[in-house]
């Protein structure tokens, strides 16, 4: 568990850049939060980290953007959902998210209890609480992938010296 206070917009996109910098080549991040809590704000930090310079268009009609990035010695491949306009979860078999989740691509997924029953478990778990005009991030780690994923985190952030706190 990782708790941490984020000041700022600026601190919201430092978390998103550490979460790319260590980030796993497949498995899915879940992003939970209210409105306006900096769900889209992270995953633009998180495609920008990993070199991405085009446009991040938030997929709140397409409900997926895909990002394919290419890399100095290989590529990966990002797949950046928001479920918030999802009807009926049975509505992402026919999205193609069976590939996705499951093939070596990186989920990161906006509004993700709309699609219960039918993603598989999360490996991390991240919550982004509105904490006056900030922010508050809880993150847990659900499988070993995530577990190793969320140590890394926590390295780097102490490494680079992140300014929020941890407590
Ligand atoms: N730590 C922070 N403190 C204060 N403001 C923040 C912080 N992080 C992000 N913000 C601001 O909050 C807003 C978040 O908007 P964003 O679109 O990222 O939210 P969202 O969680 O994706 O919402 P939605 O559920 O509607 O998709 C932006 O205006 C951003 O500048
Ligand atoms: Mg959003």
């Amino acid at each position: 568990m990782l708790n941490l206070h984020l000041p700022d917009e600026s601190a919201t996109q430092s978390l998103g850049a550490a979460l790319a910098a260590t980030a796993p080549i497949s498995g899915w991040l879940a992003l939970h939060g209210d409105l306006g809590a900096g769900k889209t704000t992270l995953v633009r930090s998180f495609l920008r980290a990993l070199g991405y310079a085009g446009r991040v268009v938030s997929p709140t009609y397409t409900l997926v953007e895909t990002y394919d990035i290419t890399g100095k010695t290989s590529g990966r491949r990002i797949a950046h959902y928001d479920l918030y306009r999802l009807n009926d979860p049975e509505e992402l078999e026919w999205m193609g998210a069976r590939e996705d989740f499951g093939g070596d691509t990186l989920c990161l997924v906006e509004w993700p209890e709309r699609g219960a029953g039918v993603l598989p478990p999360p490996d991390l778990e991240l919550h982004l609480l509105h904490e006056g005009d900030s922010r508050r991030a809880h993150m847990q780690a659900i499988s070993t992938l995530g577990g190793v994923w969320l140590s890394d985190v926590k390295n780097m952030l102490k490494k680079n010296n992140i300014s929020y706190s941890f407590d």
